[in-house]
């Protein structure tokens, strides 16, 4: 049976470190570092992300700050808020909520969102970063995928990885997180041809696809470590990740739940972007900041 994977755990103590290095920038730039959230309409996960988001802020230190737009808002009417926060000078990070009502265009949004203040890491500024090995903002969910394999402590230099899924937002920074650290690494999708074959050679698999119980326990190297991002409802109702957690946990050397796997470390990672993201901004010695 695999040991569990805590992202609560770990999360929290990525927190705690946020909080005290929350506290020096607090007292060197005379603010608190500061994130805005953008949501519109109201999808309920949305405002429960959202809320937790900003809730997580003010526990570490941070101020977080909720806008909460009407479903029918315009296009313009979403730029003009994100231009605003984008040029406040006490405004640190910047999140717009996804999915966006489909009469909204997603990428426009997404690109009016300063780099610098892009704590998603979605601008292609800091995609193009990622790709080429420079320093910028990186997506949290992949960064917390990231910390979590290192709290295993598993050797990534030369790692077999299979990362299933290919979105923007995980399975592509983290094939880059990933071969950054010197993995040989497989990006794999939904067309990919014998999956469970392939997956089953990984000595490191992430889930990121969004289908409940895709990954059978057959389709787990024995020793391997496991990283479930999807969170998905089953029949009942029921949280469940992209992983049949049971019987990958009997080959599994490491497993991450779900709930509380990748999803706090989600937000201890925002957090996290928040704090680099002022500490930037405001020209602080970044040897100084200590995460
Ligand atoms: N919706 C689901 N995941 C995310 C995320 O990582 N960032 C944003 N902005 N919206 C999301």
């Amino acid at each position: 049976m695999g040991r569990i994977l805590d992202g609560k755990a770990v999360a929290a103590e990525l927190r705690g470190r946020v909080a005290v290095a929350a506290g020096v920038f607090a007292s060197r730039a005379g603010r608190k570092a500061g994130l805005e959230v953008v949501l519109v309409g109201e999808d309920p996960a949305s405002q429960v992300y959202v809320r937790n988001k900003a809730r997580a802020c003010e526990e570490a230190g941070l101020r977080g700050v909720v806008h909460r737009l009407p479903a029918d808002t315009t296009q313009g009417a979403l730029l003009e808020l994100v231009h605003g926060l984008g040029a406040r000078d006490d405004v640190d990070g910047i999140l717009v909520q996804l999915p966006l009502p489909k009469h909204l265009h997603e990428d426009a949004v997404l690109q009016a969102v300063p780099a610098d203040k892009d704590v998603d890491g979605f601008h292609l500024l800091n995609a193009g970063a990622l790709f080429t090995g420079r320093e910028g903002l990186v997506p949290c969910t992949p960064t917390g995928c990231m910390r979590l394999l290192d709290h295993a402590g598993g050797d990534l230099s030369g790692a077999r990885a299979v990362v299933v899924g290919r979105s923007n937002i995980v399975g592509k920074p983290m094939a880059m997180l990933l071969l950054a650290r010197h993995a040989t690494v497989t990006l794999a999708h939904s067309r990919t041809r014998d999956l469970g074959l392939l997956c089953a050679t990984a000595d490191i698999l992430i889930a990121a696809v969004g289908r409940a119980g895709l990954v059978r326990g057959d389709w787990v190297r024995p020793g391997a470590i496991v990283i479930d991002v999807g969170i998905n409802r089953d029949a009942q109702g029921k949280l469940v990740g992209d992983v049949a957690f049971d019987e990958a946990a009997e080959r599994a050397a490491w497993i991450t739940p779900v709930p509380g796997g990748v999803g706090p470390m989600t937000i201890a990672c925002l957090l996290e972007n928040t704090l680099r993201a002022a500490w930037r901004r405001k020209g602080l010695p970044p040897g100084e900041l200590t995460l």
